[in-house]
């Protein structure tokens, strides 16, 4: 057994640790205040490949491993948690699935771009009665001669604002139940699609998180992804890398959490010593920083199972339940650490804070990653 990152990961890391602190540190509190997109800096990260990282070259992407795009997210999170899952529902829930379920037509049309970060992609599953029992799909597509008819709507789309094109599921069949839903890809500027007003959230307010409205959008037979009826598998199946993507967001924001507490108990004094003298800080940072590396073991085995082609539900399912329920914890104590300070925005724990709770709520809740455990173990 290898616990050494390859050169390639080292030096990934390197480029994206670096990144961050010279381009995103600067701006992560003003983007954190007035919730803008960061398309600046989000054009840049497609410079550097990071937009495309799981697809091949012969696609427009990096085609790093995914353990490489772990750490690149990891990196980011730990600076601004909203870069890390701009970087993730790009990589994972939009390229990804057309990487494994497109014909080589959407390929060219949708994938290229995306990979390139010319255009982003964005993942349209959840709805206002359909959350965490994501089968339960009330949009529908009714064939009309040689297109779809799609009416519906989808809420808390990571990038929905900023997206040109979604992967998004709708029912054909409901008599099947989850064996009647399709997959489709749908451009944003189709006649009938509406972009909602963008959420006001507790955190990652920087990713242009919106509702979508579809009616009668009209969607030609070929931008079906996949099969008609295989729309569930598809979104399961990537749902379980994207898991791998928040677990990596959870780890950084964890991570950043560690840094700027043990700096501060380094400096900070109380009672004629420092905060980092004192044994009931040293035990809480002791517990953050064990927690951080128990979130990067199981974040890079899940990424390591993909790479190898073994299989990964459960385990990436693992890596995001530990690593956000860390990273809560971690932005948590942080926050102790730092005391009234902490309480204020001119730290970025308060930030860390609000922006851990949202990895244990999307791309399936720690209820679901449990259940999806369970289910793993023969017990569903
Ligand atoms: N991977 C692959 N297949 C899976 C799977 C997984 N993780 N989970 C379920 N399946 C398969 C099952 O094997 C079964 O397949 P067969 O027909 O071959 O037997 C099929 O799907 C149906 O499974 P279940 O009977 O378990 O289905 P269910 O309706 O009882 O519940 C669930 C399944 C696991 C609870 C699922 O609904 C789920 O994962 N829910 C959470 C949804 C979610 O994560 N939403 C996140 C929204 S996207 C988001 O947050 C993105 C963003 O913007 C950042």
């Amino acid at each position: 057994m290898d616990f050494e990152h390859s050169e390639q990961q080292q030096l990934i890391r390197a480029m994206v640790r670096e990144f961050a602190q010279r381009e995103v540190a600067p701006i992560a509190k003003a983007i954190d205040k007035s919730g803008e997109f960061p398309l600046a800096t989000v054009k840049k990260m497609a410079q550097l490949g990071l937009l495309g990282m799981v697809v091949p070259p012969e696609y427009g992407g990096s085609g790093t491993d995914t353990v490489s795009y772990a750490i690149a997210i990891e990196e980011l999170s730990r600076i601004c948690a909203s870069h890390g899952v701009i970087v993730s529902v790009n990589n994972s829930l939009a390229c990804w699935p057309i990487l494994h379920y497109g014909t080589e037509e959407q390929k060219q049309r949708y994938l290229v771009p995306m990979a390139k970060g010319e255009e982003l992609g964005a993942y349209a599953l959840t709805e206002p009665a359909a959350g965490s029992d994501a089968a339960k799909q009330k949009a529908t597509a009714v064939l009309d001669g040689d297109s779809w008819l799609l009416n519906g709507n989808k809420i808390f789309i990571t990038c929905g604002g900023a997206a040109q094109t979604y992967v998004l599921f709708a029912m054909t069949e409901p008599a099947k139940r989850y064996k009647g839903i399709t997959a489709f890809i749908v451009p944003r500027d189709v006649d009938g699609l509406t972009v909602g007003t963008e959420e006001e959230k507790m955190g990652i307010r920087a990713t242009a998180t919106t509702e979508i409205f579809l009616s009668n959008v009209r969607i030609p037979k070929e931008n079906v992804l996949g099969e008609v009826g295989q729309g569930f598998k598809v979104a399961m199946n990537t749902l379980n890398g994207g898991r791998i993507g928040i677990a990596a967001q959870a780890l950084g924001i964890a991570q950043g959490c560690l840094d700027e507490a043990v700096a501060y108990a380094k400096v900070r004094e109380a009672f004629g010593k420092t905060l980092g003298q004192m044994q009931a800080i040293q035990w809480m940072l002791a517990d953050i920083a064990t927690d951080v590396e128990v979130s990067r073991l199981l974040t890079y085995r899940a990424a390591w199972h993909e790479d190898t082609g073994a299989d990964y539900i459960m385990s990436s399912a693992m890596a995001k339940l530990f690593a956000a329920e860390a990273c809560v914890t971690a932005a948590r104590k942080a926050v102790q650490i730092y005391g009234g300070y902490g309480y204020s925005k001119d730290y970025p724990v308060e930030r860390f804070y609000r922006d851990s709770k949202i990895t244990e709520i999307y791309e399936g809740t720690n209820e679901i990653q449990r259940v999806v455990i369970a289910g793993q173990l023969g017990l569903r």
